[in-house]
């Protein structure tokens, strides 16, 4: 009987990670979520560990106790991400550095705790699956935000870069170990529970081919998919899934 794969995934209590935990679970594949908050759902086949991705050092302890829990941990996808909203006059040095700790230094630490778990335990192959942004290729285009006071900043949109090129990165550099690294970055996508304006849904989709923003659903089953192909040549590789948004 094929083995049961194991997920690692960060951000697990958001809007994406609580999705794909779900989709994941339902494929039968085991979920250790990771989050500084706690979900407000449970699976059966999934474990919550409560951390703050920022937190090196216990990083290195959670990855070392479940490796020794779980052994073989098949998928990591890094998830986590957090953005700040005021105008760049205005940027402080507390969250310019918040934004590029959460979202690009912690992603470094939880590739290296993972690929160190991965060489002591002899394990034979694996993946790992960065979550990006569209804007970690182009700008937030500010004429859209009529409506809506969250404008993507630049420290946001430079974390985003730095996770697509350390995605290039690692991707040669773990190929040998038969880890494929890719990064998915996501389009706007509608929030139900914190609705985006009207305005801005309107301007925003104007400018995506598709016409409109992305329903998460859409991104998950574009991660999952990726998580469960079964070759490791598709490897550093930034799909963006954007309906189009990007190609005009
Ligand atoms: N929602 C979008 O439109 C969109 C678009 C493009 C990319 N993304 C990216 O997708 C990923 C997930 O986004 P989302 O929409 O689910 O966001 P979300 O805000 O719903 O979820 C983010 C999760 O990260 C957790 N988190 C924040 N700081 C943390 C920390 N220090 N330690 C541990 N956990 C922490 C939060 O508790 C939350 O559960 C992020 O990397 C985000 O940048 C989202």
């Amino acid at each position: 009987m094929a083995h049961k794969k194991t997920a690692l995934i960060t951000g697990i209590s958001g809007q994406i990670g609580s999705n794909l935990a779900r989709v994941l679970v339902e494929k039968e594949i085991n979920v250790i979520g990771l989050d500084i908050n706690e979900p407000d759902y449970e699976f059966n086949d999934f474990l919550f560990v409560q951390h703050d991705t920022n937190n090196i050092s216990e990083k290195r302890t959670i990855f070392d106790d479940l490796s020794q829990r779980f052994g073989d941990i098949d998928y990591l996808v890094n998830n986590v991400g957090v953005s700040t909203f005021d105008d760049f006059e205005d940027r402080t040095e507390e969250d310019f550095d918040q934004v590029i700790s959460t979202n690009l230094k912690s992603v470094f630490f939880d590739i290296q705790n993972f690929v160190r778990k991965f060489d002591q335990n002899n394990q034979s192959s694996a993946k790992i699956l960065n979550i990006g942004s569209i804007f970690g290729t182009v700008s937030s285009d500010f004429r859209n935000y009529t409506d809506l006071n969250r404008k993507s900043p630049e420290c946001y949109g430079a974390s985003k870069a730095g996770v697509i090129q350390m995605t290039k990165y690692f991707a040669v550099h773990l190929a040998k170990r038969d880890i494929s690294v890719n990064c998915v970055s996501p389009g706007g996508i509608f929030d139900p529970k914190n609705p985006q304006g009207e305005d801005f849904i309107k301007n925003y989709s104007h400018k995506t081919p598709m016409n409109r923003m992305a329903n998460v659903d859409e991104i998950v089953e574009v991660i999952s998919t990726i998580l469960q192909i079964k070759t490791n040549y598709l490897t550093g590789q930034n799909i963006i899934v954007d309906g189009g948004l990007t190609s005009w």
